[in-house]
C-alpha cells in the first residue's frame, strides 16, 4: 500500500493547490496537448469574524474556552483519532482536563447510520418533491433530535453536491434537485431544523462532486481503473456562483456549523486543499464561521491543506487504520517549528468549538454516544480498531419519537402524480391486483444488504453511507391489502417481475385494477449494485421493469404505474398508453413507503409533490452526463463542466427539446386556476460594495516552545494501537514527523502570503460580519403575488411556481426563483406570495467579481411548472 508522505513535502502542483497552467499532458496519454483547467491560489486563509451576525454569542463562548487550551489540545480537536478508533465514524480528540469529550461525526442525511431504534427518513429528493419548507425544517428537526439522542455532535448532512449535473449521478437522491434555488432552500431548512435541535449540521460535499467514477484513487482502482489522481470537475467561475455555489451559500447564511470538502478535485486541485474553494468562496466571499472537514481520505497533504482552508481532518488517519496522519502530531509539530502560524491553529479550533456552541451544546451537558457505528452488539471493544477495552458499547436507545407520521406525512407529500385518466383516487376497487418485485419486502429483511447496498424488494432508499438502518419497512404489499381489506375489496399480490404466467392469469380477469411497483436504484461508489459502481449505468428501470409494465399493460386496461427511483428513469415507451391509466413517482420514501402511497392512490393525501428534475425522452437529451471512462492517461480525468448553467430544465429549454414531464410538474385531484398577477416594486437603493478590512488574526493563549512537552505520556495513559494523537514519539522533530523530507521551511514550498496573518481587505461581494455575502443580495426588490382558485371538487394543495427571465441573450429561458405549497378548498380563492430579492435578479459578473443586475430587460413568470407558466409580466 502507498503511504503518502506525513508532512507534505510537495511538488509545486499539489502546495499552490493547483496545476501549473497551461500544462501540457504528457503525450503518451494520446490526448491532444490542451490546457488544463487552473484553480488559482488565494491566500491567506480567512480567520473568524468577531462581529459575524448570528455566531456572536458562539465567538465569546469559543474564546473563553480556546483561550485555555494548550497547543496538544487545539490540535487534538482538528484531528480524527482515525477510522474505527472509537463508536462513530468519525471522532475528534477529547480534551478531559476542561471536560470536552470526543465530539462524534455521524452519517447520514437521512437517519442515524449503522445503529438501531432510529427513523429512516424519505430522501432529500423526495423532501424536494414536497415544495414545502416547513415539512424540509420538520425533517431536520427530527434528524437532529435522533442524532442528539444517539450523542452525535455533527450530523453529516445535508448535501448539495452532487447538485444533479448527471440523472446518473449516484448519490444525486441523497440531495435535493439539480436546480440550486430550490435546493439552497433545502439546504437552508434542512440546516436550520437540525441545529435547532442542538447538532451540528454538515453542508456537504463541496463542491464539484458530481459522480462517484473517479472520485477516490482506490477505490477506481478496485474497479480496475488504472488512475492516480481523482476526477477534476472544470467549473468556470460564473457557473460556480450561479449553480453549484448557490446552494451552499444558502447553508451558510442559514448558520450551518460545518462543510464537508470532496474527493474531487475542482479545476485540478483537490477540493480539500483548494484555497480558491475553501479560502476564497466559502470564507472570504461567503463568511463561513464553521469549520471545514474532510470527507473521509480526501485529505492528501499536511500543512498545505491548513493553509488553504481544511479545518478538520476526518476520520484523521492518512489513509484508513494506517496509524499515521497528516495532522495530529505534524500539525503540532509543524507550528512548533514555525512553519505553520499559531493562528491557523488557532482559528481552526475557534471555529470547531463556535459551531459546537452555536447550536446550543454545552461542556457540562453533552450527550454520551450511546451506540456504535461498528456493531449492533451491546458489548464490544470500545476502541473498535485496535479490539481494546471491553465494553458496552451500545445502549441501543429508541430515539424514534413519533417521527413515523411525519416521514409518512412527508413522503405522502412528495409523491408526484405524473398522469391521471381518471382512474385515482382508487374508491373500494372491486379487484387489486398488486404487481412486481418492488411492492414486497426483500425476503432477506429491510437491512439485509450492509448500506442497503442492493435492490431488493421495496425500494426505500438507495445505498452507501447516506443510508440507516430502517426499524421497520411498511411495503406497498402490506399496505395496500390492509387498506384492500378494510374496504371490503378483493386484493392479491404477484411481488415477482418474471412471472409472465400467473401475472396475466391475474390481472386479465375481469374488474382488475392493476398497480404495477418498479424502481431504479443508485449510490456510493463503494458499492457495485448490478454493475452499478454508485452511479447508474443508465437511465432505464431496473428488473426489466419496461418489460412488466409494457406486459401488464398490454392484458389490463386499467393499469397504474408506481415509481421509486433516484431521479428520472426513461417512461417513453410506455408512459402514454392508454391502458396506463395513471403513473405515480414516489421517490424515495424511507420506512413508511406503503402508508404513503396508499394514501396518495386513495386520496386521503390529494397529491401535491412536484418533480424537483426533469423527465427526458432519452438519456442523451438531459446534454449532461456521467463520465464513465478514462480521458487523461492514469492522470486526473478531465471533467468539463462545459455546458455551464444548463443543466436539467435549464438545458431542454435551451435546446427546445421535448420532455415527458418538465421540473415542478406534478398533478392534483382537483384543478387550479391562475390569474391576478401584480408586482409591487420597493425602493432599495443601489448596492454597495463592501469595503474595508478584517482584523489582524488573533491568536488565542499561548504554546510552549519546549519539545519535551510534547512527547506522548506514557505513564499516564496507555498508547491505543493504530489511534491519531497530537503527541510526538520523542524529542526528535524530525524522526516524530515520519516524514522523509522534513525540514523544508514555510517559504520553501507553501504559496506567497499563505502564512500572512496582517489584516487583509475584504472582497466587494462579502457581506461585512454578514455570512451569505454582500447583505445587498438580500434586499427585497420586488413583491410578486398572484390569485390561486381551486376550481375542482375536492380540497388540495397547489404549488405555484415563480420563474425569472433574466434577459440576457446567455440566460437560460426560466430560473426558478420562489414557490410555496398552498392549501385551497374547493371553489375558493388564496393569495400567493413571493418576493425577489437582488440576488434572485442578478448575475455573477467574472470581470466585476461580483453579483450585477444587468441592464437587459427581465420578465416574472407564475404557474404550475416550469413549463406551464400561465402569468407573466415584464419587470420594470
Ligand atoms: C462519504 C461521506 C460520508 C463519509 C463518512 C464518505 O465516503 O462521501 O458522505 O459522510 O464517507 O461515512
Ligand atoms: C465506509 C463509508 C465511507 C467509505 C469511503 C466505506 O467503507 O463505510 O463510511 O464513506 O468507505 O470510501
Amino acid at each position: 500500500m502507498h503511504i503518502r508522505h506525513a508532512l507534505p513535502w510537495l511538488s509545486a502542483q499539489t502546495v499552490l493547490g493547483a496545476s501549473i497552467p497551461f500544462a501540457d499532458i504528457d503525450s503518451s496519454t494520446q490526448l491532444h496537448k490542451r490546457a488544463l483547467a487552473y484553480s488559482e491560489p488565494h491566500y491567506p486563509s480567512p480567520w473568524m469574524d468577531p462581529k459575524a451576525v448570528g455566531w456572536e454569542e458562539a465567538y465569546e463562548k469559543a474564546k473563553a474556552f480556546v483561550s485555555q487550551l494548550t497547543l496538544l489540545e487545539k490540535v487534538n480537536l482538528t484531528t480524527g483519532i482515525g477510522w474505527g478508533a472509537e463508536q462513530c465514524v468519525g471522532q475528534t480528540g477529547a480534551i478531559p482536563r476542561l471536560g470536552l469529550k470526543s465530539m462524534c461525526m455521524q452519517d447520514a442525511p437521512l437517519g442515524v447510520r449503522g445503529t438501531d431504534y432510529n427513523s429512516v427518513f424519505p430522501a432529500g429528493v423526495t423532501v424536494a418533491a414536497t415544495f414545502d419548507r416547513g415539512l424540509m425544517y420538520r425533517r431536520g428537526y427530527a434528524l437532529g433530535e435522533e442524532a442528539r439522542g444517539k450523542g452525535v455532535t455533527v450530523l453529516l448532512g445535508p448535501v448539495a453536491g452532487p447538485l444533479g449535473r448527471a440523472p446518473e449521478g449516484g448519490r444525486n437522491w441523497e440531495g435535493f434537485s439539480p436546480d440550486p434555488v430550490l435546493t439552497g432552500i433545502a439546504m437552508a431548512e434542512t440546516v436550520k431544523g437540525t441545529q435547532d435541535a442542538g447538532v451540528v449540521a454538515c453542508a456537504k460535499h463541496f463542491v464539484g462532486n458530481e459522480q462517484e467514477h473517479f472520485r477516490q484513487v482506490g477505490e477506481a482502482q478496485g474497479y480496475g481503473y488504472n488512475i492516480s489522481e481523482t476526477l477534476s470537475s472544470n467549473i468556470d467561475d460564473k457557473t460556480m456562483h450561479e449553480m453549484y455555489l448557490w446552494p451552499f451559500v444558502d447553508a451558510v447564511r442559514a448558520g450551518v456549523g460545518s462543510v464537508m470538502c470532496v474527493y474531487t478535485q475542482a479545476n485540478n486541485s483537490y477540493g480539500c486543499q483548494n484555497s480558491k474553494l475553501l479560502n476564497n468562496l466559502l470564507k472570504q466571499e461567503n463568511g463561513f464561521q464553521g469549520f471545514v472537514m474532510s470527507d473521509w481520505q480526501a485529505q492528501h497533504t499536511g500543512v498545505a491543506s491548513a493553509a488553504a482552508g481544511l479545518d478538520m481532518s476526518m476520520p484523521g488517519d492518512t489513509v484508513f487504520n494506517s496509524g499515521r496522519s497528516y495532522w495530529g502530531a505534524n500539525l503540532t509539530l509543524a507550528v512548533l517549528n514555525g512553519t505553520l502560524p499559531q493562528w491557523r491553529v488557532d482559528d481552526m479550533a475557534m471555529r470547531i468549538m463556535a459551531a459546537f456552541f452555536k447550536v446550543g451544546q454545552t461542556i457540562e451537558d453533552q450527550e454520551p454516544i450511546n451506540f456504535s457505528f461498528w456493531t449492533l452488539d451491546t458489548y464490544g471493544p470500545l476502541h473498535w480498531a485496535a479490539g481494546k477495552d471491553y465494553q458496552q458499547i451500545n445502549g441501543h436507545v429508541d430515539v424514534q419519537g413519533d417521527h413515523g407520521s411525519l416521514i409518512r406525512e412527508i413522503a405522502a407529500r412528495g409523491t408526484v402524480l405524473l398522469k391521471n385518466n381518471g382512474s385515482l383516487p382508487l374508491n373500494k376497487p372491486k379487484f387489486l391486483a398488486v404487481i412486481g418485485e418492488d411492492a414486497g419486502p426483500n425476503p432477506f429483511g429491510p437491512n439485509a444488504c450492509g448500506d442497503r447496498g442492493c435492490d431488493n424488494g421495496t425500494l426505500g432508499i438507495g445505498w452507501g453511507s447516506g443510508t440507516a438502518n430502517f426499524p421497520y419497512l411498511v411495503t406497498p404489499d402490506q399496505a395496500l391489502q390492509a387498506r384492500a381489506i378494510q374496504d371490503g375489496s378483493r386484493y392479491e399480490s404477484i411481488l415477482r417481475n418474471h412471472a409472465p404466467k400467473e401475472i396475466k392469469a391475474l390481472v386479465s380477469q375481469q374488474d382488475a385494477t392493476a398497480i404495477v411497483f418498479v424502481n431504479a436504484d443508485s449510490g456510493e461508489g463503494y458499492i457495485n449494485v448490478e454493475g452499478n459502481e454508485g452511479d447508474r449505468l443508465n437511465l432505464t428501470l431496473w428488473k426489466e421493469g419496461d418489460a412488466l409494465v409494457k406486459n401488464v399493460s398490454s392484458w389490463c386496461n386499467n393499469t397504474i404505474v408506481v415509481i421509486h427511483s433516484p431521479g428520472p428513469v426513461l417512461l417513453t415507451e410506455w408512459y402514454d398508453s392508454p391502458n396506463i391509466t395513471a403513473i405515480l413517482w414516489a421517490g424515495m420514501p424511507g420506512q413508511e413507503s406503503g402508508n404513503s402511497i396508499t394514501d396518495v392512490l386513495y386520496g386521503r393525501v390529494n397529491p401535491s409533490g412536484r418533480s424537483p428534475f426533469t423527465w427526458g425522452a432519452t438519456r442523451e437529451s438531459y446534454g449532461t452526463d456521467v463520465l464513465y471512462e478514462l480521458n487523461n492517461g492514469n492522470d486526473a480525468p478531465q471533467q468539463d463542466y462545459s455546458e455551464g448553467v444548463f443543466i436539467d430544465y435549464r438545458h431542454f429549454d435551451k435546446a427546445d427539446s421535448p420532455v415527458i414531464y418538465e421540473f415542478g410538474y406534478g398533478l392534483s385531484y382537483t384543478t387550479f386556476n391562475y390569474s391576478n398577477l401584480k408586482i409591487e416594486k420597493h425602493e432599495v437603493g443601489e448596492y454597495t460594495p463592501t469595503t474595508g478590512q478584517t482584523e489582524q488574526a488573533p491568536t488565542f493563549g499561548n504554546f510552549s516552545e519546549n519539545v519535551e512537552d510534547y512527547v506522548f505520556p506514557s505513564e499516564e495513559f496507555p498508547y491505543i494501537y493504530q489511534f491519531i494523537y497530537p503527541y510526538l514519539n520523542s524529542t526528535d522533530m524530525a524522526a516524530s514527523s515520519g516524514d522523509a523530507h522534513y525540514g523544508k521551511t514555510a517559504e520553501e514550498f507553501l504559496p506567497p502570503k499563505a502564512n500572512d496573518g496582517s489584516a487583509q481587505p475584504l472582497l466587494r461581494s462579502s457581506g461585512n460580519h454578514h455570512p451569505g455575502g454582500n447583505p445587498a443580495l438580500y434586499d427585497i426588490m420586488y413583491t410578486v403575488t398572484a390569485d390561486i382558485t381551486n376550481t375542482g371538487k375536492v380540497a388540495g394543495d397547489e404549488v405555484p411556481q415563480l420563474y425569472v427571465n433574466l434577459g440576457g441573450p446567455e440566460d437560460p429561458k426560466v430560473v426558478l426563483r420562489g414557490f410555496d405549497r398552498l392549501r385551497v378548498e374547493p371553489g375558493e380563492k388564496v393569495q400567493f406570495r413571493a418576493v425577489l430579492t437582488r440576488r434572485d435578479l442578478s448575475s455573477w459578473d467574472t470581470e466585476v467579481q461580483d453579483w450585477v443586475v444587468t441592464e437587459y430587460p427581465k420578465k416574472v413568470f407564475v404557474g404550475p411548472s416550469s413549463r406551464r407558466l400561465e402569468l407573466e409580466e415584464e419587470l420594470s
